[in-house]
């Protein structure tokens, strides 16, 4: 008997925990596993494949899509078409939504949105990167699904998860009854339990933000700054400043450590730069499962209404007691 537990078996044992299920949602958090041990290889061995740099052109993003965007994108729409539990993709990659319509997906439950390869400017200095995906359940009755399907407000994530190709790999994961990290066994090509029950500590001593956008912030958010910055024993700062470039990483990291990650509005960029259906609000699942809290600075990310697939939002996200100190600050204005 080994004495690990795989995602498989983990995903079967918990599948108790939903009677009315019939194992879709397993097979598609399998299909999902599959991809990001693909991508994980081709990561691993970047360097020694034609799969760094640009792909020569510029995605829906207005982003110099990177070739390993292309490839991850490829693999997790690949594998979640082939897999017959998903009805229909959106991906940051994707200007519109991905219908599966063949014979067994175009009645599938489920909608998945994703950010294949999440930190893209870090694929060539090998710094880690991620992959983010959301779940739905599909609204629209019979036939394809429809942009509507897509278009639903956090609180109605089924699932949500990261994958961070790092140090080493791992699968983190809320099906809304908590969180739990998987590391990657290349020896055995095998998901293994290695983080049960995940808990972002209340409250902690890391700040991640941008601080080269510092003169574009909005007065509350420069306040906050400096209040991270300023000698004061008892609250344990100066707190350290930790930003990686890759969301996934840096969210990780404050999930273990404790922590606030941060990316607000700027007057460029009024709605900040981060995707709400396939970074913001999966990961502010996550965080909320792992007894954390996500705003936009004054509202729960989970709340915020979806209009547009590829919809921004500023967001404040980690410790409970950061978070609440830094939207405090947010009252005060330019
Ligand atoms: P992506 O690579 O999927 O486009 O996402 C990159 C995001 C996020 O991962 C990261 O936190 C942020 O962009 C970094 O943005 P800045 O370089 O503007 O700080
Ligand atoms: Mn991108
Ligand atoms: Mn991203
Ligand atoms: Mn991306």
């Amino acid at each position: 008997m080994n004495n690990f537990t795989t995602l498989g078996q983990f995903i079967i044992e918990k599948q108790a925990d939903f009677p009315y299920a019939k194992g879709e949602l397993s097979r598609l958090l399998r299909d999902i596993g599959i991809a990001a041990k693909i991508v994980n290889r081709e990561v691993n061995k970047a360097g020694l494949m034609d799969i760094l740099g640009s792909a020569g052109n510029t995605n829906i993003q207005g982003e110099s899509q990177q070739k390993l965007d292309v490839y991850a994108n490829e693999q997790f729409i690949s594998a979640l078409r082939s897999g017959g539990e998903c009805c229909m993709v959106a991906s940051e990659e994707n200007e519109t939504v991905i219908p599966i319509d063949s014979a067994v997906s175009k009645s599938a439950k489920y909608i998945v949105a994703i950010d294949p390869l999440d930190g893209s400017s870090n694929i060539d200095v090998n710094v880690p990167v991620g992959t983010i995906f959301s779940i739905y359940r599909r609204i629209s009755p019979e036939g394809p699904a429809l942009l509507s399907d897509v278009l639903q407000k956090g609180t109605e994530q089924v699932a949500a998860g990261y994958i961070i190709y790092g140090s080493s790999t791992m699968l983190v994961y809320t099906t809304g009854r908590g969180v739990n990290g998987f590391t990657l066994d290349p020896s055995i090509g095998e998901f293994c339990l290695s983080h049960p029950e995940m808990k972002i500590p209340e409250n902690g001593t890391i700040y991640s933000i941008n601080e080269g956008y510092y003169v574009h912030f909005p007065q509350g958010v420069k306040s906050y700054i400096k209040y991270c910055q300023v000698e004061d024993e008892a609250s344990n700062r100066p707190y350290t400043s930790r930003y990686i470039g890759s969301m996934v990483a840096d969210l990780h990291r404050n999930l273990i450590k404790g922590g606030i990650f941060i990316y607000p509005c700027t007057a460029a960029a009024p709605n900040g730069k981060l995707r709400l259906v396939y970074e913001c609000n999966p990961l502010s699942f996550i965080i909320e499962q792992a007894g954390g809290r996500a705003t936009n600075g004054s509202t729960r990310i989970l709340e915020v209404e979806v209009n547009t697939l590829h919809q921004r939002s500023p967001i404040f996200i980690g410790s409970e007691q950061m978070v609440l100190k830094a939207e405090s600050f947010m009252n005060e204005v330019f």
